[in-house]
């Protein structure tokens, strides 16, 4: 039996504001002892130890966490489960990459034992680094998404995911046809949106592995119902680029071959857009859809460097979130996303990547980029208890680094920098412990 009321005690980081907008300071909230007050998968209380302590009712535990940050859970606004046994694979760009490793590693998934083995995987990994939600890619095999929402609806997460889509330029053996395409999408929307927490993405592959046709009905499929979303890639390789232009003639640019298959708008994920022009940016902020930023992934692949302050430029803001982008991501650590972020921060423009920045992405902005800043992302009444809490002195080196810091800012910008799965010191899932770690977890 599951306990309907929780609580927890520790430091309490959350946002108040963006800190693209407000200074980076004032739009974080730190609570350096505070407690969370859950029932029924829902925070009903968040503040100061002392004074919230009054209203934990009786009987309940107080689960306490000193010197360590809770946080919302991280979301992961892209990432593809079946791509996990081929990650950290060697030598090539993207389209040969995806030749090469990914569509066999795809096509094993024809069998319904391996999408479960590794949905297994790979929502434990998620767990094992305070990742709470995710948009993810399953496979073109109906089968791989009953097996990864099963999964998730085992544990009680919140996810996005779907079918792949893909009617052309695919091996034999991992093609659908537009028509098959658009009716087993179709049922398994019915099956599966807004079944308990998991919702439903459209997901034609990119542009060159399906035909306009397939397009024009994926977009028939994202506004058939309520709250869908829809994700794709977008201008993340030269190739790519060049390969998709020679496809469709008749379109102004890669987002323009989306746009003219109504496949923009509000929770659209689009990932990479590392190649975009001012004119994209300025669609992307008037119809509402998202950039997903993958830092490791676009080293990993030489695809780029995404101009993520030009995304967030203050006149026309569009929404970002991270992505791990697993397989050619090469971490499932949104900590280390957000450190190669920085990084590439320092290579693509003037302006330096902030800490406080970069957790926001990974929280509440990563919420506000998949419309769901009212349910995730933040901690505070009314949200779902997704929750991560953190070590900042989880290894040896971690902790001499952690005496020198002289304010929590700090403390996350190590975090970022050096920390990965062995800082998650808990996962919290809708109200539960769902991942601890113990002397015994593999340092
Ligand atoms: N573009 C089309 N498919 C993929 C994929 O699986 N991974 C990445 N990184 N880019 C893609
Ligand atoms: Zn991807």
């Amino acid at each position: 039996a599951t306990a309907r009321h929780a609580a927890l005690r520790g430091c309490v980081v959350t946002f108040r504001a963006n800190p693209f907008v407000t200074a980076p300071h004032e739009a974080l909230s730190i609570e350096e002892d505070g407690l969370i007050l859950i029932t029924d998968g829902k925070i009903t209380h968040c503040g100061p130890y002392d004074q919230t302590r009054v209203f934990l009712q009786d009987g309940v535990n107080v689960k306490h966490y000193p010197n360590r940050l809770i946080s919302a859970g991280f979301i992961d606004s892209h990432v593809h489960y079946p791509q996990l046994p081929v990650i950290a694979s060697w030598g090539e760009e993207l389209l040969a990459w995806l030749q090469q490793y990914v569509f066999p590693a795809e096509a094993r998934f024809a069998d319904k034992q391996v999408a479960q083995a590794i949905a297994k995987t790979f929502m434990a990994e998620l767990l094992r680094n305070g990742t709470t939600t995710a948009a993810v890619y399953c496979t073109v095999h109906p089968h791989s998404v009953d097996a990864f929402f099963e999964e998730s609806e085992r544990i009680g997460t919140r996810m996005i995911a779907g079918k792949v889509l893909m009617d052309r330029l695919a091996p034999d053996n991992l093609r659908d046809t537009a028509r098959t395409g658009y009716e087993q999408s179709k049922a398994l929307i019915e099956r599966w949106h807004g079944k308990g927490r998991q919702l439903y993405a459209v997901t034609p592959r990119f542009a060159i592995t399906s035909t306009p046709e397939q397009l024009e009905l994926a977009g028939d499929l994202y506004r058939s119902r309520d709250g869908l979303f829809m994700q794709t890639h977008l201008s993340e390789n030269q190739k790519e680029i060049e390969e998709v232009a020679r496809l469709f003639p008749n379109s102004t640019s890669y987002l323009d071959v989306y746009e003219q298959a109504g496949l923009v708008g509000p929770r659209a994920i689009f990932g990479h857009g590392i190649h975009l022009h001012e004119h994209d940016f300025q669609q992307c902020h008037d119809t509402g859809c998202a950039l997903a930023h993958c830092p490791t992934s676009n080293f990993f692949l030489g695809s780029g460097l995404f101009r993520l302050f030009d995304a967030k430029a203050a006149h026309r803001p569009v929404h970002v979130g991270l992505g791990t982008d697993v397989g050619a991501g090469t971490s499932f650590s949104l900590l280390a996303t957000m450190g190669e972020a920085y990084k590439v921060s320092l290579m693509a423009g003037a302006q330096r990547l902030h800490a406080i920045q970069a957790f926001w992405l990974a929280t509440r902005g990563g919420a506000e980029a998949l419309h769901l800043e009212d349910k995730i992302g933040t901690i505070a009444p009314g949200m779902e208890a997704d929750l991560c809490v953190l070590n900042p002195e989880a290894t040896p080196l971690l902790a001499v680094r952690a005496r020198e810091s002289k304010d929590v800012a700090d403390l996350l910008f190590v975090l970022m920098t050096l920390g990965d799965d062995r800082c998650v010191e808990a996962t919290w899932v809708n109200g539960q412990c769902v991942h601890e770690r113990t002397d015994a977890s593999p340092r």
